[in-house]
């Protein structure tokens, strides 16, 4: 199912594991309720999250709270050459990290919050996304925001595309079923916390 096997054609100057870390760690002291965790998530949550997706068809992806970039990368190593990825992040200092860190041509950041995705990609004149993969920490969030992303979410996707989300407890549920016509549920105990993950159809 993978598009892109290589990163040739990709550009990255990723800092050391050490140094993603400790950027994240500082601003979980920050922000902790807009982080959720102390530590980037497991390269298992992220396999099994992204094998979800269709890489030879997709080719609008959006990611919503990237940190520092563990699920990007491994986006930007599986999607298709002529895909585009939008990322949103509302905190500057990853912005500023993932502007430096990934220079691949096929990606943008955006220093903006994921409940302004509709505008985003009309801006662009972007179709409607296939994908949206998620690392915002929703049971932290205020109500209303929560509210405001899964509905613009549901909208900006296309009728045969998915909302990927993982949250550390199950708590989302049932909004995930009031918004959405369907929502599988996987578990994947290989990460710090052990991590519900969804795949939710518009
Ligand atoms: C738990 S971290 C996830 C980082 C990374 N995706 C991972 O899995 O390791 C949550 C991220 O969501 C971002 N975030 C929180 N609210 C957001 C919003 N409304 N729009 C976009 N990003 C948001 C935070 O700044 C933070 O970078």
């Amino acid at each position: 199912m993978e598009a892109n096997k290589s990163t040739k054609g990709t550009s990255q100057h990723l800092p050391s594991m050490c140094q993603q870390v400790s950027l994240f760690a500082r601003n979980f002291f920050k922000h902790p309720k807009m982080l959720g965790s102390i530590i980037p998530s497991s390269p298992f949550l992220v396999k099994s999250m992204l094998d979800q997706v269709n890489w030879e068809q997709a080719r609008v992806l959006v990611e919503y709270g990237p940190g520092v970039g563990t699920f990007t990368q491994e986006i930007l190593r599986r999607m298709h050459p002529e895909a585009t990825l939008i990322v949103l992040e509302t905190n500057e200092d990853f912005v500023e990290f993932l502007n430096q860190a990934f220079t691949d041509p096929r990606m943008e950041v955006i220093h903006d919050s994921a409940e302004n995705i509709q505008s985003i990609l009309t801006q662009r004149e972007l179709s409607d996304a296939d994908y949206v993969i998620s690392g915002i920490p929703f049971s932290t969030l205020p109500g209303d925001i929560k509210e405001n992303i899964l509905r613009a979410t549901q909208k900006a996707l296309k009728a045969d595309g998915a909302f990927l989300l993982y949250q550390f407890s199950p708590t989302i549920l049932p909004d995930l079923h009031r918004t959405f016509s369907s929502v599988d549920r996987s578990f994947q105990p290989l990460n710090l916390l052990p991590a519900h993950y969804y795949y939710c159809a518009p």
